[in-house]
């Protein structure tokens, strides 16, 4: 049987490919996001994080990896750099069971990976890492990265299926938020 990271990985293909795609990543790849679409971007990226920081904090194995609160702080501080403090929030409410969670802590620290391109790719709008220190991350990011794969694999089989809702409905859950900053709402 495959590694529970390669059985995450493979079940949550669809949707991070379909991510690749959706338009501000998009733009930014190609060095045409504007200020304006990158505050909203922001934006939607901290109300995901706002609202998963509790549920990663509540429980016991993802709160020993900080519950998410650092990630929180970075984007903060960027949105204070490039004056977007203005709230939004993701009008979907989310929820996760606890045999969900550690999925779902998968694809937020995982999402660290692709994190370190889009900062590289933002050379273009920024000159320093001030405004994009989210997508940098932490020197502590790697060594997270091996401890959730490191838990992921001492999960019994009996946990795959909740672990693959976990990440589906996270990945489902940040698709969500893009979609409410979308184009049309206001910078
Ligand atoms: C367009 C934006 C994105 C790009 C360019 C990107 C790119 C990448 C790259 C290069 C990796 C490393 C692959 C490897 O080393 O094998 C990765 C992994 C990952 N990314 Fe993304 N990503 C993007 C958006 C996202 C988002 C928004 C999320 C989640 C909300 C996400 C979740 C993940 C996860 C969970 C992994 C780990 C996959 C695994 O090896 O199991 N990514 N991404």
């Amino acid at each position: 049987m495959a590694g529970v990271q390669a059985d995450l990985r493979l079940a949550t293909e669809e949707v991070h490919e379909r991510l690749h795609e959706a338009e501000p990543f998009r733009l930014i790849a190609a060095g045409a996001l504007e200020m304006p679409g990158y505050r909203r971007l922001l934006r939607s990226i901290r109300s995901f994080h706002a609202s998963l920081q509790p549920i990663l904090a509540r429980h016991a194995e993802t709160a020993a990896m900080g519950g998410g609160v650092d990630r929180l702080k970075r984007i903060k501080a960027d949105l204070r750099y490039i004056g977007a403090e203005g709230r939004r929030h993701c009008s979907q409410s989310f929820a996760l069971d606890q045999h969900e969670v550690l999925g779902c802590l998968y694809v937020v620290q995982g999402s660290t990976l692709g994190g370190r391109v889009i900062y590289r790719q933002l050379d273009y709008l920024l000159g320093g890492p001030e405004g994009r220190s989210f997508f940098l991350g932490g020197s502590d990011d790697s060594l997270k990265w091996q401890k959730v794969r490191g838990l992921l694999e001492k999960q019994p089989p009996e946990r795959r299926e909740a672990l693959r809702r976990g990440a589906a409905k996270t990945f489902g859950f940040f698709e969500q938020c893009l979609a409410s900053g979308a184009p049309q709402a206001s910078a």
